[in-house]
């Protein structure tokens, strides 16, 4: 994974689910026609709250939908609706569909989702219909149903207790934070290695990403265990601490013409090869079937979907590998295709890349990131409900925080936004940069529920090369290359980076609308290889790895600032492991 930004451009909530749920049964009236309603409040607050509203379709094909309710007290409204269009009269409420998502297929369900306002009190609606039928939950009624009672009372149920989805049976409900109270599955394959390094033991329980990085790693290889056997020992270490429930974190990383503009984890999938349709029937439809088994709705399970694939098609289309998967909508319909099958699953929760600051962070690349990445994800079956949220910084090495300077820093008049190192950036660290992302989406029309990761297994920066405090330089690039202390060349550099530490330790809820710092690049796995190293993994070799290198224009002709001696992308890198130990920020004990 090697995040880069193109040419320069200069010039809630974290919080608690209130999971009240309304699931109704009233029988239906018409023939081939019926649906099931699942009403969710997923977070309530003194006058306001988020719900959802999936609807399935039990009848026939509807062209177009029509959802109606009433809300049971005066003064409940709706405020913002997504994935529909609302109108209001009194406390009855018309959702229609929206432009592009009107056809619904029998067993099809759609899940508008919205913001509103409560005064008094803040009940679920206990009876809904679809274009006028009522809603019974039940199968479609081939002949008419006499004796029907359209206002059977639901079940309400108003706190976070499961909820039966309605395609999926009984499930554990999706609740609005998957880290929040819950303990983060430990790899074995990656705990051993970190177990085998001097010190590691430090560090070696930790949870860290699972790459799901080709097909042959669903069934698992010889040296590293698949996804039913991660599952597996998932239930076994859900079992073993007590009534916490338990985080596994799987990254999504299969696209054809993956990593597009660059080298060193070129996949196994040609978008010219069938690529697209593989991805989906061979990677895909496998990966869900086996998250969807039964046995496993009790586990939180967390996919990161497709690291630099959306990214790539705003800065890198001048790549040709980029540009073909622009023109043919590869990236687009992969990360829809995926988020289709994860979305439907309710205890898999869905974040996709939103790459970092040192590569999206100037708005002429962060407003069109941010519109396609509302495009893409509106234009999934569920809309905005399909994803939980964004990740930034993964597997990348862009600094938290930067202590001793912000963007608005001057530095004797001048900003450092003109130093070299910033570079007309707006944004000089993740923090403050996935904060941003996650505004701008929610003023796009995502949930504002919508919570935000950012991997931090690398980007630490501790040791004593760092900086105690800011410069005491009236010169700009001195102010900022002796304050900052993310110590790279450049910015742009992303391959086995010298000199950089573990980050923040795995954690839910650090900070407002940031659903939990992770560890989804394994400290000691190599980003790629520093010469080129034959194999049959689609791993090509990228000279941002190679230490020698003197760049290009993607990190300003800079040294690549990579260790020397890498073994391949995702291959153990003791060297590696040992310098991030060293430098960890916070430091190890
Ligand atoms: C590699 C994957 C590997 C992952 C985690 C990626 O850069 O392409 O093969 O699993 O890193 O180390």
């Amino acid at each position: 994974m090697r995040p880069r930004r193109t040419l320069v451009v200069a010039a809630a909530l974290a919080l608690a689910t209130a999971g009240a749920v309304a699931t109704l049964t009233t029988p239906s009236h018409a023939a081939s026609a019926g649906c099931a309603v699942t009403y969710t409040v997923t977070n309530q607050w003194p006058g306001g709250f988020g719900a959802n509203v999936a609807v399935t379709n039990l009848g026939d094909p509807l062209a177009t939908w029509r959802l109606e309710f009433d809300f049971p007290v005066a003064g409940q409204t709706v405020t913002q609706l997504w994935n529909g269009v609302a109108t209001q009269a009194g406390r009855h409420v018309t959702v229609t569909n929206a432009g592009w998502n009107g056809p619904l297929g029998t067993n099809a369900t759609v899940t508008p989702g919205f913001n509103g306002a409560w005064t008094t009190t803040n009940p679920a609606p206990t009876a809904f219909s679809l274009n006028g039928v009522p809603c019974d939950g039940g199968t479609p009624t081939p002949g008419p149903s006499p004796s029907t009672s359209p206002t059977a009372t639901p079940t309400v149920s108003p706190t976070a207790s499961p909820s039966p989805g309605p395609t999926t049976g009984p499930a554990p409900g999706h609740v609005d934070n998957a880290f929040a109270g819950a303990t983060g599955y430990v790899n074995p394959d990656w705990r051993a290695k970190a177990l085998a390094e001097p010190g590691g033991d430090r560090i070696a329980n930790t949870s860290t990403g699972i790459w799901l990085d080709r097909i042959a790693a669903i069934a698992g290889t010889p040296s590293a265990m698949g996804l039913r056997a991660h599952l597996e020992a998932a239930l076994t270490q859900d079992a073993a601490n007590g009534t916490a429930p338990l985080t596994i974190e799987f990254v999504i990383y299969n696209l054809p013409n993956r990593d597009c503009s660059a080298l060193a984890s070129n996949g196994e999938l040609l978008i010219g090869q069938d690529g697209l349709r593989r991805y989906q029937t061979e990677y895909i439809d496998p990966i869900a079937a086996i998250m969807a088994e039964p046995r496993y709705r009790n586990l939180r399970i967390v996919t990161v979907v497709e690291i630099d694939s959306l990214p790539n098609l705003i800065t890198n289309t001048n790549v040709p590998a980029c540009a073909e998967a622009q023109s043919t909508g590869a990236y687009v319909q992969g990360v829809r295709y995926a988020l289709n099958k994860l979305h439907a699953i309710s205890n898999v929760y869905t974040y996709v890349d939103a790459a970092h600051h040192g590569w999206l962070g100037w708005d002429s690349n962060f407003g069109p990131a941010a519109n396609l990445f509302a495009s893409t994800v509106a234009g999934t079956t569920a809309g905005f409900a399909s994803v939980d949220g964004f990740i930034t910084n993964t597997a990348n090495y862009s600094a938290l925080t930067e202590p001793h300077f912000s963007i608005t820093t001057t530095v004797n008049g001048t900003s450092v936004r003109q130093s070299h190192w910033v570079d007309w950036n707006y944004y000089v660290d993740e923090g403050t940069y996935a904060t941003a992302f996650r505004a701008k989406l929610v003023s796009l029309g995502f949930a504002p529920t919508l919570g935000m990761l950012i991997d931090t297994s690398r980007n630490g920066w501790g040791g004593a090369a760092r900086p105690t405090g800011p410069s005491t330089s009236t010169v700009v690039d001195t102010f900022v290359n002796d304050s900052r202390v993310d110590r790279r060349i450049h910015a742009g550099n992303w391959c086995n980076q010298s000199g950089a530490g573990l980050g923040e330790r795995p954690r839910a809820n650090p900070a407002p609308g940031v659903d939990a710092y992770v560890w989804i690049k394994p400290p000691g796995e190599s980003d790629g290889s520093s010469t080129a190293i034959p194999n049959d993994e689609g791993k090509g070799f990228d000279r941002m790895c190679d230490p020698t290198y003197t760049g290009n224009e993607r990190n300003g002709h800079s040294m690549s600032g990579a260790l020397p001696n890498s073994p391949l992308a995702g291959a153990w890198f003791s060297a590696q492991f040992q310098q991030l130990m060293a430098n960890a920020y916070p430091a190890l004990p």
